[in-house]
């Protein structure tokens, strides 16, 4: 990894403000390791008291509408999150891909409002344990995250600051069963080549790739040592401070 590690805790729907104690934890030792870079993306209930004590992490929302405001109840802008103190927001994870039935259009729609509001967007991706069986993930990757990505013609200058890429094999979360070091390197150097036919060689070159799914302190530095792992999305083991810098600490 040449640039530095990227470790992003993403808290789904857990945390109340019982959690700050473990962002105030997590944002100490992150002071401790900045050789790392560390966020996290809480509830949206918890940006803004995550944001106002920080003095390390970035924080981040899970989601955002693709529309700019309006008559949309429950829902909430790129720019609200922005304005609570969000700096990136994770999109296309496969968890709102499954529950909120959203396609690729959409996300992709979603990456534009995001963009456009100023955050830097994390774009998810994974095959389903049915199509890894089948022999079609890296297609089936490749083909989604092409559609869920900004197209070339609608993409900042400064896109590899604004652009990290998610790979998370559905099977792999929350499972403990990590893919193995040999899928996670196909399948990144899939996304690279196809990131440098989307965006050049520079930019594409420079578009830091992270993979998701079980990654725990145990298993963090094999992973940081394939080569295009630009650090790690982490669930479950990003709920505790200990946990989640024990995987900062491994890249
Ligand atoms: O976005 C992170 C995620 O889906 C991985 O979850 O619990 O397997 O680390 P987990």
């Amino acid at each position: 990894m040449t640039r530095r590690p990227y470790i992003v805790g993403n808290w789904k729907m857990h945390g109340t403000r019982a959690m700050l104690s473990e962002a105030r934890a997590i944002d100490r030792a992150a002071q401790r390791h900045m050789k790392v870079e560390v966020a996290l993306a809480p509830p949206f209930t918890l940006i803004h008291p995550i944001h106002r004590e920080a003095e390390q992490i970035s924080v981040g929302a899970q989601d955002c509408h693709h529309a700019d405001g309006g008559a949309h109840t429950g829902d909430i802008s790129a720019a609200m999150v922005a304005d609570a103190g969000a700096k990136f927001v994770i999109l296309g994870h496969s968890e709102r891909r499954q529950d909120h039935a959203e396609d690729d259009a959409l996300v992709r729609a979603k990456a534009g409002a995001a963009l456009a509001a100023g955050l830097r967007i994390i774009m998810c991706c994974g095959e389903s344990a049915k199509t890894r069986e089948s022999g079609r993930a890296v297609a089936f990757v490749k083909t989604q995250l092409k559609a869920s990505l900004p197209s070339p013609d609608d993409v900042p200058a400064d896109l590899a600051e604004r652009i990290t890429v998610a790979y998370e094999p559905i099977w792999a979360i929350g499972t403990g069963n990590a893919a193995t070091t040999d899928d996670i390197a196909e399948m990144h150097d899939a996304i690279r080549h196809l990131l440098v036919e989307l965006y050049g060689e520079e930019q594409g070159g420079a578009v830091r790739i992270l993979y998701g799914g079980s990654v725990k302190a145990e298993n963090a530095a094999e992973i940081f040592a394939v080569p295009e792992v630009g650090g790690a999305l982490v669930g479950g083991a990003s709920l505790t401070a200990d946990s989640f810098m024990g995987i900062a600490l491994a890249a």
